[in-house]
């Protein structure tokens, strides 16, 4: 499987999108991560646009509803042509597999599709006393993954501390992409359980999903490029 990082656009607009990508030479083209944020404030034409730059791109909407919801608005995520989608896990087994039906296009290829196992947010405790999980943290994403993996999905996203469970349940495989990435002299922000990339690839994550340590270094293509050295 072919490591990559995958750069977490978070902003808020077009604008300081599109800017924060111009800084990278022309033939550099990071795998870019679109969320709610941007995605809600600029609509489905800042995918076409990063896309017609020869980015790719991981459009992270996490989407949980009822099937046939989720099936046809995977429909129309998939003809945007993006690589990547998600879900969440929690919308069971019968939801993703809904997913990958609507991510199908008419050429028969399909985005890749992967899970949201339990947030990396979410502690053990709220999940045992708010949402009534009685089971401990590590075997609820392995579960997650195995419903993923049912239902015929590429991956799944998880702390890159659980990628190593996660391909042990799920086989090798089985894609981990892991966000909670900090290099080894850095501030860890609200993030908790956190990975250098060089470890986040000992423990078999196959995509990194980097933030605020790119986008908010003084010199962002240089920390984008130690993370590849790092990590690839
Ligand atoms: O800035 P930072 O590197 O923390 O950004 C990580 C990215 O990964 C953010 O876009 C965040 O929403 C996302 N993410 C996460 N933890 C999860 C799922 C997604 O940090 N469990």
């Amino acid at each position: 499987m072919n490591r990559d990082v995958i750069i977490a656009c978070d902003f808020s607009s077009r604008e300081a999108t599109l800017e924060f990508l111009d800084r990278f030479p022309a033939g550099r083209k990071p795998y870019v991560k679109i969320g709610m944020e941007l995605y809600y404030a600029e609509g489905p034409s800042i995918v076409r646009e990063i896309k017609a730059r020869g980015h790719r791109i991981f459009l992270d909407l996490k989407l949980h509803d009822i099937p046939n919801t989720v099936k046809k608005a995977m429909r129309v995520l998939s003809n945007l042509d993006v690589d990547m989608v998600n879900v969440h896990a929690a919308g069971t087994v019968g939801m993703m597999r809904a997913a990958l039906e609507g991510l199908i296009r008419e050429d028969g290829t399909r985005p890749l599709l992967i899970a949201v196992t339990q947030l990396t947010s979410t502690s053990e405790e709220v999940m045992q006393n708010e949402l009534l999980i009685r089971t401990n943290l590590r075997r609820a994403v392995v579960q997650y993954a195995l419903n993923a993996k049912e239902a015929g999905l590429d991956g799944v996203v998880c702390s890159p501390q659980e990628a190593g469970l996660v391909k042990e349940a799920c086989g090798q495989e089985f894609l981990a992409v892991t966000p909670g990435i900090r290099f080894a002299d850095a501030a860890a922000d609200d993030q908790v359980r956190i990975t250098t990339p060089a470890r986040a690839r000992e423990i078999g994550s196959d995509y990194i999903v980097v933030g605020r340590p790119i986008t908010a270094a003084p010199d962002p293509v240089a920390a984008y490029e130690r993370c590849l050295k790092e990590f690839i």
